[in-house]
């Protein structure tokens, strides 16, 4: 991957945006981060994530779901709509819950946008398993959904995290993009380059934002262009959002300097971006506040906001462990840490949040706000 960026760089007249470095890294058709081989998830993987803890994840949302469904007055087709499914897990938890269902059963049909096919493989066989995949389809790319076509739920868990970001830096005479270039080493390094022209001098003044002169962040136009899209393709239901990430005064507060941007290479951090291209997660925090202004612009209403852990434990997690936890049997110890692990402040329970946004559900409570919702944070 490296020789191709370096290639790239120099037809390019030797620099080019961060964000180009970021896609080619993540997505080079042969050799990006997720286009290559899917051995990302999981203990033996990269990074961990909700789905892949417990199948409880799943089911709640699953059920946070057919409350939906029931408010639309159960619609006879339902459309789950996953983008970046990873592995195929909680498609398949979802599936598998819905199965206890009947009617809500008969109404779902089940999408997968995934862009990398090793990893369309793995789900499919996956959902094989239990006979679901009949309720599958696929789709390499999001335009593959149609517009204003679906009733029921775009929804993403760790998706727009992975999504590339415009890298840019406050200096003293106003705001620039980050670039990447080579050393004389021919290794990689970053330059300072104007600021594209579509995010405006003025992106963070405009929101009431001061950056510190120094400081570097990332902006991430490609979440706020794809909900957008989510907003164009839903004609009644809802976005459902899960990733970390903050509301924009906290994304862009003094403090964090530095932004978020940051690898994740065999389950360690690795702070520099340019490390490693093509071989490890390349993330940044999704600025919620944008995301909503964006789901705004497509039609879309804000219906909740609020931290994992809170959602969770309004679709009752605590509740179910501990129906589990009496029922014996089973070893519960595992199940009991993977809920620590997605509601504990120190695992995934704050820094990951929920956002639901939606379209003709005007007025709707939803279950998983039930007990907090932080819509003024936003
Ligand atoms: C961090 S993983 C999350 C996987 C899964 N949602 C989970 O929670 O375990 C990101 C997923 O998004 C997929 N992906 C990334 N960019 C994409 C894009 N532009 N279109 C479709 N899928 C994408 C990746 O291949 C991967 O499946």
């Amino acid at each position: 991957m490296k020789s191709e960026l370096k290639k790239l760089i120099g037809e390019s007249g030797g620099t080019i945006p961060f964000i180009r470095f970021m896609e080619e890294a993540l997505y080079h058709p042969q050799k990006g981060y997720y286009t290559k081989v899917a051995k990302r998830l999981g203990p033996g993987g990269d990074f961990v994530t909700a789905p892949e803890l417990t199948s409880l994840f799943g089911e709640l949302l699953c059920l946070q779901m057919i409350e939906l469904w029931q408010l639309l007055g159960s619609p006879k087709k339902f459309q789950l709509v996953e983008l970046g499914p990873g592995s195929g897990r909680l498609a398949h938890d979802i599936l598998r819950t819905a199965q206890k269902f009947k009617d809500f059963y008969t109404a779902v049909s089940y999408e997968l946008v995934e862009i990398s096919d090793d990893f369309s493989q793995r789900q499919k066989q996956l959902l094989k398993k239990g006979k679901l995949h009949k309720k599958a389809r696929w789709h390499k790319d999001f335009d593959g959904v149609a517009n204003g076509g679906v009733v029921g739920v775009i929804f993403a868990n760790e998706f727009l995290d992975a999504l590339p970001v415009h890298l840019v830096e406050q200096s003293p005479h106003g705001l620039s993009e980050v670039g990447v270039k080579l050393n004389e080493d021919g290794e990689f390094t970053t330059e300072i380059l104007p600021l594209a022209e579509k995010i405006g001098g003025d992106y963070f003044t405009s929101r009431g934002i001061t950056l510190a002169t120094g400081t570097r962040t990332e902006i991430g136009l490609p979440g706020q262009e794809w909900v957008k899209q989510a907003g164009a393709k839903l004609r009644q239901g809802m976005v459902l959002l899960i990733d970390y990430g903050h509301p924009q005064k906290d994304y862009y507060a003094a403090v964090r300097t530095n932004g978020t941007l940051a690898g994740h290479l065999k389950h360690v951090r690795v702070d520099d971006p340019l490390a490693n291209p093509g071989e490890m997660d390349l993330t940044a925090h999704v600025d919620f506040t944008a995301i909503l202004a964006a789901g705004r612009e497509a039609g879309l209403d804000l219906v909740g906001y609020t931290t994992q852990a809170w959602f969770l434990m309004g679709l009752g997690i605590l509740e179910r462990l501990d129906i589990l936890s009496k029922a014996g049997g089973a070893d519960t110890g595992p199940l009991k840490e993977a809920v620590k692990r997605l509601i504990m402040p120190e695992g995934m329970g704050e820094t990951f949040k929920v956002m639901v946004l939606g379209k003709g559900i005007e007025g709707q409570q939803l279950s998983g706000f039930r007990l907090n919702q932080q819509n003024d944070k936003l």
